[in-house]
């Protein structure tokens, strides 16, 4: 068996476990910068960094003072950095992280891989941090992220934005409201297409890195290679094993987000995965990776069944569901199943009870949004709390990524102990919890 880096940290990672499970999903708060402004740091400014910095800079309290990518050309440090010319640029974060006492808190948009050993200096430093979904690329990377928000007391919101949006944050109401009484089963899909480039093993040789890309730094913790243009950077490593966490990683967070607010979910007791063989670097096109979670008061059981479809064209079934054939599914969302009636909630847009003509005369309580980047920044200063603080973020990514491990070992059923961080029913599935670091860029574990 493989360790988590080796069995001192394996061990202080269980012992932390512990600890953690007994404590409340607090939003710790934190007060921080000068006359009550934010000086923010932004590791991964293009793509969805884009959107997190000029959304988090809407802010009237906040300072953009850091830029940080890999990518000097327009599209990534270029546009953040005509925006903001005031902030000092940096193109490896490692170098920000040596300036502490410029910034207050941090932005981390990178590819998931990169998520938690950014993030885990960052809040050793004592800043909060506003890191991406999935929140990381492995479950001992999630744990550790709890950990250390706890530890260290800091600020956290994951970026699975759409859970302060009023869709989530109404269907999440209505299921607490007992509209569709106890809960029994969830089904949630993500059945459109793939947008990232779907290839069947890697490409052969190597192409000259641009001027611009710092490509042993957009590498990092994972293995190296040679750069081909299109294939790894930007965006297309969603693709990949070593970077990303597959269609199950990358819309998890998102859909299962309300499910597991409105249903108070825990850890999952055990995990299935209905998949083709994965190829040894590429991620599935399409799986079912069924769960059961221990009940909760918003459940009708011991056990409450949640099962995940994707791929293109892979919707539950209508018969199953009781829905008719003519039942339209949204590309992408999930259905509550409750004692008396059914709740859809598509990915994104308001949710909907089920049968219509059973509630066709209620009137749903709309839940205003609120929002997710700005609450962030006030919560930094003390002023907001955040919701989905890496004591929720990082319970429901752990659950995501064991997901991914049921799919890297389809057909075996496989139990967690989340206490211990066992996961048992397949031979690599401990050693699957975590994953080899490149040496010289080994996380700074707490
Ligand atoms: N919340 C959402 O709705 C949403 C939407 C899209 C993406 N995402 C998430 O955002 C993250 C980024 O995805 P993307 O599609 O923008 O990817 P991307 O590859 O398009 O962009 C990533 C950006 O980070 C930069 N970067 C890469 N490695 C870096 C490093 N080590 N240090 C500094 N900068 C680095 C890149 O140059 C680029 O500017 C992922 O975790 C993804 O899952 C979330």
């Amino acid at each position: 068996m493989r360790h988590l880096n080796n069995r001192r940290e394996f061990l202080s990672t269980m012992a932390h476990a512990g600890a953690a499970a007994s404590l409340s999903a607090v939003a710790y708060s934190r007060v921080l910068g000068a006359n009550g402004r934010l000086r923010v740091a932004s590791v991964g400014c293009g793509g969805k960094g884009w959107s997190d910095l000029t959304a988090t800079a809407a802010c009237p309290k906040v300072d953009v003072v850091a830029l940080c990518d890999i990518d000097e050309s327009k599209a990534h440090l270029g546009q953040a950095a005509v925006k903001y010319p005031q902030a000092t640029r940096f193109t490896d974060w490692r170098k920000l992280f040596e300036q502490p006492k410029t910034f207050d808190a941090v932005i981390v948009s990178t590819p998931d891989h990169m998520h938690a050993p950014i993030s885990l200096p960052a809040m050793q430093l004592g800043k909060p941090v506003q890191c991406q979904k999935p929140l990381t690329h492995t479950v001992h990377e999630a744990r550790q992220m709890r950990l250390a928000a706890q530890k260290y007391k800091v600020v956290t919101q994951m970026g699975n934005q759409i859970q302060s949006h009023t869709a989530y944050r109404t269907a999440v109401g209505l299921v607490h409201s007992g509209a569709i009484g106890k809960v029994k089963e969830v089904h949630a899909w993500q059945s459109g297409a793939m947008g990232w480039i779907l290839v069947d093993d890697r490409p052969a040789g190597s192409e000259p890195i641009p001027s611009t890309v710092h490509w042993d730094s957009w590498l990092g913790v994972a293995p190296t290679r040679p750069y081909l243009s299109k294939i790894y950077h930007s965006f297309n490593w969603r693709a990949w094993q070593d970077f990303s966490n597959g269609q199950l990683g990358d819309f998890g967070c998102h859909i299962l987000d309300p499910v597991f607010m409105a249903l108070k979910l825990t850890a999952p007791l055990t995990v299935r995965a209905e998949a083709p063989p994965i190829n040894k670097e590429i991620w599935n096109k399409s799986s079912t990776v069924a769960y059961e979670f221990p009940g909760t008061e918003m459940t009708s059981g011991p056990v409450v069944k949640v099962t995940w479809y994707d791929g293109a064209g892979h919707f539950p079934s209508r018969k199953a569901l009781g829905l008719p054939e003519s039942f339209n599914f949204p590309g992408s969302g999930s259905i509550l199943v409750g004692e008396k009636g059914m709740l859809l909630i598509p990915h994104v847009a308001m949710p909907k009870l089920l049968p219509e003509e059973k509630f066709a005369d209620v009137k749903i309580p709309v839940i205003p949004s609120r929002d997710h980047y700005i609450s962030w920044a006030l919560a930094c200063l003390g002023e907001d709390k955040t919701t989905s603080h890496f004591d929720f973020s990082g319970p429901l990514t752990e659950a995501i990524l064991l997901g991914t491990i049921a799919v890297r070992n389809p057909g075996a059923k496989l139990t967690w102990n989340t206490e211990k961080m066992e996961l048992r029913g397949a031979p690599n599935a401990q050693d699957l919890l975590t994953k080899p670091y490149r040496s010289g860029w080994e996380p700074k574990w707490i």
